[in-house]
């Protein structure tokens, strides 16, 4: 990973060891020299020094979600998720339209894809003649692809001041491979930590509509796009069983309780812009832009 700093959790966590340490050579040393009044000054200096970094890095780390504090610090991570037809492609383009209109930096992107890469790797997860694809292959190839994305894609725009939207992230590996495939949520966590170094984004989007009307939308729309570009197929997932789509919705759903401050649910029942609005109005109070 091309991380140029620590993650928060080990930042803070070596702050607590500096300022242990601070501690204890100030009860150590006078007792060792004897000099009690100056040495007593200089540590406790030193340890309220320690003790405002290390109250300073515990700060940043609770009030950011993203990994990186510099990268937060600069661009805004939203990522978008939801089943299959749930209308997130024109979601993302109807907010970036609206972020831009308002002079605001804005990167789109998906996955699995968004890089040379990545779009090799989605030709092989989502073709539906790619038969035989075990359980764990198709986590492995989700993350192979969101690895080089993180890389070579979202930390830039982000170090770049911009907002990243993004078409599905983790939260997709641990509903359709941790849930819909029964692999579990404990691997795809794991998974996360090691090779997204635990990049999280500081809003993520959950377009909810039934699994029946969601999965007929897509069906409907993969038809329509074979007439047009035969070449072109994105069907694989879109022929598992509506049990399938439920656990993947379930799943979901229990992501948005468990991080109810990073995941927001929205109806995506009413018209695209019914929609749109909503997410505007989460995107403007949450996020200020
Ligand atoms: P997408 O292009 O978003 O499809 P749609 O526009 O129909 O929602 O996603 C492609 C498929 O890849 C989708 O069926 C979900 C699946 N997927 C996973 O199973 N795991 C993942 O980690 C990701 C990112 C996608």
């Amino acid at each position: 990973m091309d991380f140029s700093g620590k993650a928060p959790l080990d930042f803070a966590r070596g702050r607590l060891f500096d300022y242990a340490a601070a501690a204890l050579l100030a009860s150590v040393l006078p007792w060792k020299t004897g000099g009690w009044g100056s040495l007593f000054a200089t540590a406790v200096k030193l340890s309220s020094n320690k003790l405002r970094r290390a109250a300073r890095a515990i700060f940043s780390c609770l009030s950011s979600s993203c990994y990186h504090p510099d990268v937060a610090a600069r661009g805004k991570f939203i990522t978008f998720e939801g089943l299959d037809g749930s209308g997130k492609s024109t979601q993302i383009e109807k907010l970036a339209r609206a972020l831009r209109s308002h002079g605001v930096p804005v990167a789109v992107t998906r996955e699995p894809g968004g890089t040379l890469t990545g779009e090799r790797i989605r030709e092989v997860l989502l073709h539906s003649t790619t038969s035989g694809l075990s359980p764990l292959a198709e986590m492995a190839l989700m993350f192979a692809s969101r690895a080089q994305h993180i890389h070579e894609v979202i930390l830039p725009a982000l170090a770049d001041g911009r907002v990243v939207l993004c078409d599905r992230f983790t939260d997709s590996t641990e509903a359709y491979q941790g849930a819909g495939r029964k692999l579990g949520t404990k691997p795809v966590l794991a998974l996360h930590e090691i090779l997204c170094g635990g990049l999280q984004p500081e809003l993520t989007i959950l377009l909810d509509n039934e699994v029946a009307f969601s999965v007929e939308r897509a069906r409907r729309r993969n038809r329509k796009h074979k007439n047009v570009r035969p070449d072109k197929d994105e069907n694989r997932f879109e022929q598992e069983s509506r049990t399938f789509f439920g656990r993947v919705r379930h799943a979901y759903l229990a992501i948005a309780t468990r991080e109810p401050q990073r995941v927001h649910v929205i109806n995506a029942r009413g018209t695209p812009q019914e929609t749109h609005a909503l997410i505007r109005e989460l995107v403007r109070k949450k996020l200020k832009i």
